[in-house]
C-alpha cells in the first residue's frame, strides 16, 4: 500500500532490483534501439522500445481545471472527543470525532487556484486546503481554502469567475483588468478582494497558513437533530504572510518554495500541525444577523459564534510518488460521513456535483480505486466495470452471481436505519432563480479593512492601486465605489493610490521617449 511506504533519500538505495518490462520480462538493453545495423532504420518488433515510448506519451493526466499547482502530505487527525467543553456527541454522531485521543489517518493537498501545474507558488491567490480523512465509517473530505470566505455565493457564477481570473484567452497572459472587470460587477467579492490584495493574499508557506471549510455544513446527532457548522484549521507554526516585494524576491529564485518548505520540514522531522476549530450555529434563518448563515462571502463573528477546539492534525509523511499520491488525489465536498450533512449553501450544493464529475474525466471512472482515494473502511458496492476496473474477484463467502440490490437470495444489503435517524429538513417554497436576502456585500469588508494592522492596510492600498491603475476607468470607478461603501477611507485611499500610480506610469512613458533611453512600455503600462 503506497501510503505505508517509507521514503528514502536520493543515493540511499536499499536494494537494486532487475529492471523489467511491465509484462515482467527482464530488460537486457535499455540503451539502444533495435536497428538494421548499428546505424540503420528501427524495427517495429522492438516491443520494449514501443511500450516504453507509448507509455511515456501517456504519462500525464489533465491538470486540475482549478488548483492545478499543489503539493501534499500524509498524517493523522486526533480528536479531542469534545467541542469546547461539551461532548461532541451532543452535536454529531460522526465517529471520527468520538473517543478522545483516537487517531484517523489522513492526507492533505495544498494548492494555489488560478495558475497552471508548475506556476509560481508566490502568486497572489487563495490557497486550497483540502483534507481527506480515511475514517472508520468511510472517507470524509474537507475541501477548503486559507481565507475563510469566497468571492461569490452562487455556484452559477463559478465558471465565469474562473475564466476572468485565468489568463486572457487570446494572449494567454495574465491581465488584472479581466479579473477586476468581473469583480466590479460582483459586489459580494469586495470582502474576499480585501483579504486577497492584503498580505493575507500571499501566505509565506503552506505550513504557516490557516485553513477553513468556508462553506456551511451540518452536524447531525444521534437523535437526527442538526446544527450548522463551519470548520477552521489554525497552524501551530503561527501565521506568516508575504509582502509583494518579499514574494517577488522569492519568485526570482524559486517557483516552488512552498512545496520545498513542506517537503523539507517533514523530511527533517519538523512535523507541521494544525488545530481544528468549529463554529456552531442553530439551524435556521437567523433574522437577528445582517447576513445569511449560508452566505460563504461572510465570516461568522467570533464573539457570537466562538471557535471551539475539536482536534488536531499532524503531517508526518511525505509522498513517495507525487503523481500517484498527490496528483491523482481526488477530493470532493460530497464526501461526508454519517453525522454530517450538506447545508443549503448554494456554493456547496454546486460544488458537490462538480468535483466527482471532473475527477471521472481527469483521473477516470474508477478514480476511487486508486490507493490514495480508496477508503480504508470496507467497500461493498455494485458500481463496477469501466476502464481500469482493478477489482479483485469477490471473496469466498460472497455471492458472485448477485450484482444488484435488492435481492431475496443474496448480495449486499442496505444498512439499517434503526439506530441512525436521518436529518430531515422540510421545505415549503416556490421554485425560483433568485438571489438570497441580506446580501450585505460591504459590511464585513469594512470591518476586515479596519481590523488590519497599519502595514497590512498600506500593502492593500498599494497592491490594489497598482493592479487597478492599468484597468479601464469604468472598472476603476466601480471598484472605488465598492471600497468606499465598505469604508470611506478605504475608497479614498485606493482612489488616491490609482491616481498616483497613473501619474508614475505617464512619467515613465515620457521618460521613455527621451532620446537615448530605450525602456519599453507595454500597453498595460509595465516597463519591459
Ligand atoms: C478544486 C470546482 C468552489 C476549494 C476544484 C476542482 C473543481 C472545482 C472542478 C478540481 C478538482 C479536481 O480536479 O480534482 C469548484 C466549483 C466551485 C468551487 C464548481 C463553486 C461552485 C470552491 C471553494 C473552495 C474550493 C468555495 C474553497 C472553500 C477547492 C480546492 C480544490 C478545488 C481546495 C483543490 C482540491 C485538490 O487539492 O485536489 N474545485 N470549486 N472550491 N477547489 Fe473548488
Amino acid at each position: 500500500m503506497l501510503t505505508e511506504n517509507q521514503g528514502t533519500s536520493i543515493g540511499q538505495d536499499v536494494r537494486r532490483d532487475t529492471l523489467t518490462t511491465r509484462q515482467g520480462h527482464p530488460v537486457m538493453d535499455n540503451q539502444n534501439l533495435k536497428t538494421v545495423g548499428n546505424r540503420g532504420p528501427a524495427t517495429l518488433e522492438n516491443y520494449h522500445f514501443i511500450e516504453k515510448i507509448s507509455h511515456f506519451d501517456r504519462e500525464e493526466v489533465p491538470e486540475r481545471v482549478v488548483h492545478a499547482r499543489g503539493s501534499g502530505a500524509f498524517g493523522y487527525f486526533e480528536t479531542y472527543g469534545k467541542v469546547g467543553n461539551e461532548p461532541v456527541e451532543k452535536y454529531t454522531r460522526a465517529k471520527v470525532f468520538s473517543g478522545a485521543g483516537k487517531r484517523t489517518p489522513l492526507m492533505v493537498r495544498f494548492s494555489t487556484v488560478a495558475g497552471a501545474k508548475d506556476s509560481p507558488e508566490t502568486a497572489r491567490d487563495p490557497r486550497g486546503f483540502a483534507v481527506k480523512m480515511y475514517t472508520e465509517e468511510g472517507n470524509w473530505d474537507l475541501v477548503g481554502n486559507n481565507l475563510k470566505i469566497f468571492f461569490i455565493r452562487d455556484a452559477m457564477k463559478f465558471p465565469d469567475m474562473i475564466h476572468a481570473f485565468k489568463a486572457d484567452p487570446a494572449s494567454n497572459t495574465p491581465n488584472p483588468q479581466r479579473m477586476f472587470d468581473f469583480v466590479s460587477r460582483t459586489p459580494e467579492a469586495t470582502h474576499m478582494i480585501t483579504f486577497l490584495f492584503s498580505p493575507w493574499g500571499i501566505p509565506a508557506t503552506y505550513r504557516h497558513m490557516q485553513g477553513s471549510g468556508v462553506n456551511t455544513y451540518k452536524w447531525v446527532n444521534d437523535k437526527g437533530d442538526a446544527v450548522l457548522v463551519k470548520y477552521h484549521w489554525e497552524p501551530k507554526q503561527g501565521i506568516r504572510n508575504l509582502t509583494q516585494e518579499e514574494a517577488a524576491s522569492i519568485q526570482a529564485k524559486n517557483v516552488g518554495h512552498a512545496t520545498q518548505d513542506l517537503y523539507e520540514a517533514i523530511e527533517r522531522g519538523d512535523y507541521p500541525e494544525w488545530e481544528l476549530y468549529v463554529q456552531i450555529m442553530e439551524d435556521g434563518y437567523h433574522p437577528e444577523l445582517d447576513f445569511d448563515p449560508l452566505d460563504d462571502t461572510k465570516l461568522w463573528p467570533e464573539d457570537r459564534f466562538p471557535w471551539l477546539p475539536a482536534g488536531r492534525m499532524v503531517l508526518d509523511r511525505n509522498p513517495v510518488d507525487f503523481h500517484a499520491e498527490i496528483e491523482q488525489a481526488a477530493f470532493g465536498t460530497g464526501v461526508l460521513v454519517d453525522g454530517m450533512d450538506f447545508s443549503d449553501d448554494k456554493m456547496l450544493q454546486g460544488r458537490t456535483f462538480s468535483y466527482s464529475d471532473t475527477q471521472r474525466y481527469r483521473v477516470g471512472a474508477n478514480y476511487l480505486k486508486l490507493p490514495v482515494n480508496a477508503p480504508k473502511a470496507p467497500v461493498h458496492t455494485n458500481q463496477h466495470r469501466g476502464q481500469m476496473d482493478i477489482r479483485e474477484p469477490k471473496e469466498s463467502g460472497e455471492n458472485p452471481h448477485i450484482n444488484y440490490e435488492p435481492s431475496l437470495i443474496g448480495g449486499y444489503q442496505e444498512a439499517s436505519r434503526e439506530h441512525r435517524p436521518p436529518h430531515q429538513p422540510a421545505y415549503q417554497a416556490t421554485v425560483m432563480s433568485a438571489p438570497i436576502d441580506r446580501p450585505n456585500p460591504y459590511g464585513q469588508a469594512g470591518v476586515t479593512y479596519r481590523k488590519f494592522e497599519d502595514w497590512e492596510r498600506e500593502e492593500l492600498i498599494i497592491n490594489l492601486s497598482e493592479a487597478l491603475a492599468v484597468c479601464d476607468s469604468r472598472i476603476q470607478d466601480a471598484m472605488i465605489g465598492h471600497f468606499t461603501q465598505a469604508d470611506e477611507e478605504y475608497g479614498r485611499r485606493v482612489k488616491e493610490g490609482i491616481e498616483k500610480k497613473k501619474k508614475e506610469i505617464e512619467q515613465a512613458k515620457t521618460e521613455a521617449k527621451v532620446p537615448g533611453r530605450e525602456a519599453g512600455i507595454s500597453k498595460y503600462g509595465e516597463g519591459s
